[in-house]
């Protein structure tokens, strides 16, 4: 069986692993965090990265930095982890799910600016595969009504938009490293301050809510509990495993677009036969390949597909199920947009274990099914 998703190891983690196990010093902001983060920051270009045990914990960061409180109102999808939402009920926030670009699958500022409001804190940009919609203009519409733009960039590691890293947009952007995500240190992520004014506070926030970063550097001589805040520290194993994974982020990303590429070149000519959509990329956006997805004919039901396709040793699958209707919500908006993409998604596995060959094995397979379909046969 061909697996949705792997970590893809490579040759230096177990020598950074047993390098930071010898040395006795594991925990946080050790020095394997310190080359991490500054390669991190280079490959992103970005000046402020505090490495977290995970984007959820990044995303979790930003109430907490930005002092939000019940009663403020935050804009996000539907169409994205519940992690996104979690950090900020958390706090009582009020969410306000928008809707995504059918064809782009994320969210962009035509989805958002019927949903400003008085109440109004902060946006939360989601890059779907990486790409997040007309970024630019969704950042240039929160600095004129004066709300802050946040990045869920879990999936936008390698991506730009107009040349700028995704990363590096919005007052603060967080990422992932879990072991679905392009680069993986089993669980980890980032909080990216783009806003300097943030840094002390988000240094707090991420070492429970006390000035120890400072006190670190020697900038102050004891340390204090000052704010509310947590353990969001990355241990230094986990940074040496990120430090293998930033080193070798090239080879990994030429993999992944050449799998990523042979899926497109291999499905775009049957795409408007047999009725199935693929991500529209404009010009502004790279993608990080970091999934390969598509829209199924309306016709076809998902779920015998994907039992098909495994029969036949591939793991496919579907994605998000929209957070506007999801129990733990219970709002009342109707989002049809989000809920046809989340219907019709369908993704395919993209790791360093796929080759393009078997992609476009796998691209030929999907093809041949969806033919049967349509001439009534089963998938
Ligand atoms: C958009 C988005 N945000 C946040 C997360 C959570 O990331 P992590 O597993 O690093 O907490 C994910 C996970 O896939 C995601 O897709």
């Amino acid at each position: 069986m061909i697996p949705f998703a792997r970590h893809c190891s490579v040759a230096a983690e177990a020598e950074y692993v047993t390098a930071c196990l010898r040395s006795g010093s594991t925990s946080g902001d050790g020095p394997f965090t310190r080359r991490a983060s500054a390669l991190l920051g280079q490959l992103l270009g970005v000046e402020r990265v505090l490495l977290t045990t995970s984007c959820t914990h990044a995303l979790e960061m930003m109430p907490l930095v930005l002092g939000l409180q019940p009663g403020d109102e935050v804009i996000m999808p539907s169409f994205t982890f519940s992690s996104t939402a979690n950090a900020f009920a958390l706090r009582g926030v009020t969410i306000r799910f928008a809707e995504v670009d059918g064809d782009r699958w994320s969210m962009g500022p035509d989805e958002v600016l019927p949903l400003l409001n008085a109440r109004t804190r902060a946006v939360v940009a989601v890059g779907y595969n990486g790409v997040s919609h007309r970024l630019a203009e969704l950042e240039a519409l929160c600095a004129l009504h004066g709300v802050v733009l946040l990045v869920d960039a879990a999936q936008s590691f390698g991506a730009t938009h107009g040349g700028r890293s995704v990363a590096s947009y919005g007052a603060l952007s967080a990422l992932s490293f879990h072991a679905t995500k392009n680069l993986s240190c089993g669980e980890g992520g980032a909080l990216i301050v783009n806003d300097a004014s943030l840094l002390h506070r988000a240094e707090m926030v991420r070492e429970k809510g006390t000035d120890r970063s400072q006190f670190l550097r020697g900038e102050v001589d004891k340390y204090t509990w000052r704010c509310v805040g947590s353990s969001y520290l990355m241990s230094d194993l986990n940074a040496a495993v990120l430090l293998a994974q930033l080193e070798s982020f090239e080879a990994i990303q030429a993999h992944r677009h050449a799998v990523w590429s042979a899926y497109r070149s291999a499905l775009a000519p049957a795409s408007s036969r047999l009725g199935f959509s693929l991500q529209v990329l404009d010009e502004a956006d790279s993608h990080p390949a970091h999934l390969f997805g598509l829209l199924l004919p309306r016709t076809i039901e998902r779920a015998p597909l994907l039992a098909a396709i495994a029969e036949a040793g591939v793991r496919a699958t579907s994605h998000y199920e929209p957070l506007h209707s999801a129990p733990a919500h219970g709002g009342s908006e109707t989002l049809p947009v989000t809920d046809g993409v989340a219907a019709r998604m369908l993704r395919l596995p993209i790791h360093g274990e796929v080759s393009a060959q078997e992609a476009a094995r796998i691209a030929a397979l999907l093809v041949s099914m969806l033919e049967r379909h349509g001439s009534g046969g089963e998938p």
